[in-house]
């Protein structure tokens, strides 16, 4: 690239930070080298300016509420029928139209975790990674199926490198490297009260990822759609990198998301019921004929606290952030003339950031700034028939998120064992248990031995000890 070009573009990305008041951005670019005054020019060159300032002003005004809201229906466990649902999605498994989708893009910072957060030692006795947890599950399926599933992986600009090393350097974890896609998500620039973008230091504009509803986009631009359309896969089967018991691909739910008549087979959702009232998890709620997740934090109390007569939550549909996704929704819903559709989200967050004025760093106490974020489940305003399905805490949700408490690898832990001990109980096992109910000792299924309890069964599990560790 020659310094003619070089300067003919920073002139036009200056007249664009004009144009859009963000001109403080150029500050500090006198004491920057060639390399990094190119990349900040590609850096301005990716930002949508126009995008940006529309948000900034926009205010983050709070998420409206439908006066209809309601409780989304939902398709209980063992719904009528569901031999049948099951065997159609595993038609569609082993017709190569199921691919896994894994967003991994997030910064876990509650966690405290020095790396990608599927690198994270996940499992009770063995702490084999997240990541490997989902590899030896799609392994599993693939032999079960005999295909070869397509692995769509997001990650950030922030842990791409450290992702793909990772899986560099543990061969995949035997998978093959073609069937496997990883790709980075967007960012968005932070910006002050008064809607100007931060700097991270002079040249660097400060941005973070922009939410897992950026996966839908990065699909797109990345080429992972086309990836996945060419090799015949329909449907994605989204989860957060966050959850070891997710069932990567559950034939049932295959079955219902493409078969069900409460499906218009464009995104489909798993729930289960919330423990409280203030769960941090987002809702289903239904509104206009739509089902819709309202996140904790945008629920009014009101809302979140209603009971029905039997005492129970009315909405209690939290969510697991567990999808189904059909390939041509999500190239509908990112074709060039909608791309924007999904609604950005505020959150005020402290953001560190150089200060042009006396050329030092702030790393600030209280939130400074806001950064943008999609979410994915407001795709499913686009959606006819939104369908929501019921499932076990037990068996598909113990998600690690925070360092200790609740959601931390301690009670995913003890999660995992309580759901192996449930498989092998209805394989006839005895399992040991304390006087409060829970499991004396640990154990730890491999998806090659188990993908569900049903995959025990009518086999010999081995002699579970108390107070012992049982891997098989
Ligand atoms: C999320 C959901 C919540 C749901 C709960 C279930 C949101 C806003 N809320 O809460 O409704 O009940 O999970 O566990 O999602 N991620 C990216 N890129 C990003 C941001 C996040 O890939 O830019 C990924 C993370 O790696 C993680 C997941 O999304 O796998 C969840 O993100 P997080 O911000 O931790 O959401 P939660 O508050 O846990």
């Amino acid at each position: 690239m020659s310094t003619e070009s070089i300067t003919q573009r920073l002139d036009a990305v200056v007249a664009t930070l004009q144009k859009h008041e963000q001109e403080h951005l150029t500050r500090g670019l006198e004491s920057v080298s060639a390399d990094e005054l190119e990349s900040f020019v590609e850096q301005a060159e990716s930002i949508d300016f126009e995008e940006v300032s529309a948000l900034a002003s926009s205010g983050g005004s709070a998420v409206g509420i439908p006066a209809d809201l309601q409780p989304a229906p939902v398709i209980p466990r063992h719904p009528e029928g569901e031999e049948t649902f099951r065997s159609a999605g595993e038609e569609l498994i082993r017709r190569g139209e199921i691919a896994a989708f894994t967003v991994a893009g997030g910064q876990g910072t509650r966690l405290g975790w020095n790396g990608p957060k599927g690198t994270f030692p996940a499992t009770p006795i063995t702490g084999k990674p997240l990541f490997r947890v989902f590899a030896e599950q799609l392994n599993a399926i693939d032999e079960r199926f005999d295909v070869e599933t397509p692995w769509y992986l997001m990650t950030s600009p922030l842990n791409d490198a450290a992702t793909r090393a990772f899986f560099q350097d543990n061969n995949h974890f035997g998978r093959s490297p073609e069937s496997m896609l990883l790709f980075p998500q967007g960012v968005m620039p932070a910006v002050d009260d008064d809607g100007r973008i931060l700097l991270e230091a002079p040249g660097v504009i400060a941005v973070s990822p922009d939410g897992h509803g950026g996966s839908l986009r990065a699909l797109t631009r990345s080429g992972a759609l086309d990836h996945a359309a060419s090799r015949g896969v329909k449907h994605l089967s989204y989860f957060q990198v966050d959850n070891p018991t997710v069932h990567a691909i559950d034939p049932l739910f295959v079955g219902l998301h493409a078969t069900h008549p409460a499906s218009s087979k464009e995104m489909s959702s798993k729930m289960v019921p919330k423990i409280s009232a203030d769960e941090k998890v987002g809702v289903f709620c239904s509104a206009g004929g739509r089902t819709q997740v309202i996140e904790y934090s945008d629920l009014p109390a009101e809302h979140a606290n209603a009971t029905n007569d039997d005492g129970s939550l009315r909405f209690i549909a939290g969510s697991i952030a567990i999808h189904i996704l059909a390939i041509d929704f999500i190239a509908r819903l990112t074709s060039t003339e909608s791309e924007s559709v999904m609604p950005f989200h505020h959150a005020r967050k402290k953001v560190p950031f150089w200060n042009p004025n006396d050329g030092t760093t702030v790393t600030p106490t209280e939130p400074n700034g806001t950064k943008f974020e999609m979410f994915v489940f407001d795709a499913l305003e686009f959606v006819e028939k939104g369908l929501v399905y019921e499932t076990d805490r037990v068996e598909e949700f113990a998600p690690i998120k925070n360092a200790e408490g609740g959601d931390s690898a301690e009670s995913s832990g003890r999660l995992q064992t309580e759901r192996a001990a449930r498989w092998m109980e209805a394989a006839g096992s005895k399992i040991a248990r304390n006087d409060d109910g829970t499991v004396n000792g640990r154990i730890e299924v491999a998806p090659a031995t188990a993908l569900s309890a049903a995959d025990l069964a009518g086999r010999p599990c081995p002699e579970f000890d108390p107070g012992s560790d049982l891997v098989f």
